[in-house]
């Protein structure tokens, strides 16, 4: 049995799942088949991953139910402003050959976010969307955001792993009742991750992986996860994390490893807004 955690207007998310960042439009609907076939039942994509079409071909083929797998999509910014991020709704839907996306998020915290918010709130009311929320939206970002809507930010996808634990953050998603998901939490394998000593010894202390502790360390937290793997044997790997437990002095030793920092991108910088500003 998937667990799962209720956000905060009742729908219930799978607190594991699937990302297809990085996974090809060529490969996708073969990883998407092989991660059904292992179990997943929540499967993260996105309009910058152009790999929307992939995911929907593996559903319509896997024989599940529509309302047995979770769907997570996103809204690039060159689609953002109201207008445009309406429309852009419009065909991930037609993309992942569905009439509801279970949850969308605004992917980053730049452009014209409030327009793009506003048709998030408008499908959702309409039923084209069971939950919104945001992707990259640091404490100034939500606050502000959270603050400013009528429909509150439900979910919050960020950087998340063993080094960069989001304890901050954190407490701001729990005043707004929005539960934090986490993006890269293998940390796409960075700073040294696969071979971490403390990591591995609490590994071989329950028979599991260095991958399964970081992610069981997540899920204790409370944190939803989409590790990525393109091989179906990693797949199930990092799917089975349900039959062990770590102790509060092993949580306690994990904690330590935060640097409190990004791995990847400070969205404070503005070479990084630009940056993105310009990947379409
Ligand atoms: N919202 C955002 O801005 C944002 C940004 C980044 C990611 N995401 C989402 O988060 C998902 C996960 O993050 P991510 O893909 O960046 O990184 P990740 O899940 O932390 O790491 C993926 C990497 O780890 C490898 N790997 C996976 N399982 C492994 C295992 N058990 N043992 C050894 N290596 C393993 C994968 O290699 P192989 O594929 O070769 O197995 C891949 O190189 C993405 O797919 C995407 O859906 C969102």
């Amino acid at each position: 049995m998937m667990e799962t955690i209720k956000l905060s207007n009742g729908v219930e998310i799978p607190q594991i799942g699937y990302g297809v960042y990085q996974v090809t439009p060529e490969e996708c609907e073969r990883c998407v088949t092989d991660a059904l076939k292992a179990g997943y039942r929540m499967i993260d994509t996105a309009q910058a991953y152009h790999n929307e079409e992939g995911v929907g071909r593996a559903v319509a083929k896997s024989g599940l139910k529509r309302n047995e797998v979770f769907l997570v999509s996103k809204v690039w910014i060159s689609n953002y402003g109201y207008e445009k991020a309406k429309a852009s709704i419009d065909e991930s839907l037609c993309k992942l050959q569905t009439d509801y996306i279970d949850l969308m998020l605004l992917h980053q915290p730049f452009c014209d976010r409030y327009g793009a918010y506003r048709a998030l709130e408008e499908a959702y009311q309409a039923g084209k969307l069971r939950a919104i929320g945001v992707s990259n939206f640091y404490p100034d970002h939500l606050v502000d955001l959270a603050a400013n809507v009528e429909v509150k930010p439900m979910v919050n996808q960020v950087e998340t792993h063993v080094f960069d634990q989001q304890i901050e953050a954190k407490k701001y998603m729990d005043e707004l009742d929005c539960r934090i998901m986490s993006w890269g939490p293998l940390a796409e394998g960075r700073n040294g991750f696969f071979t971490n000593l403390l990591l591995a010894e609490i590994g071989a202390r329950h028979g599991k992986s260095v991958a399964q502790v970081a992610l069981r360390w997540l899920l204790q937290r409370g944190v939803i996860i989409i590790p990525k793997s393109t091989h179906a044997e990693r797949m199930a790997e990092n799917l089975n994390i349900l039959d062990f437990e770590l102790t509060a002095d092993e949580m306690q030793n994990i904690a330590t490893l935060d640097t409190g920092k990004s791995l990847f991108f400070d969205h404070h910088d503005g070479e990084v807004t630009k940056m993105f500003m310009g990947w379409r």
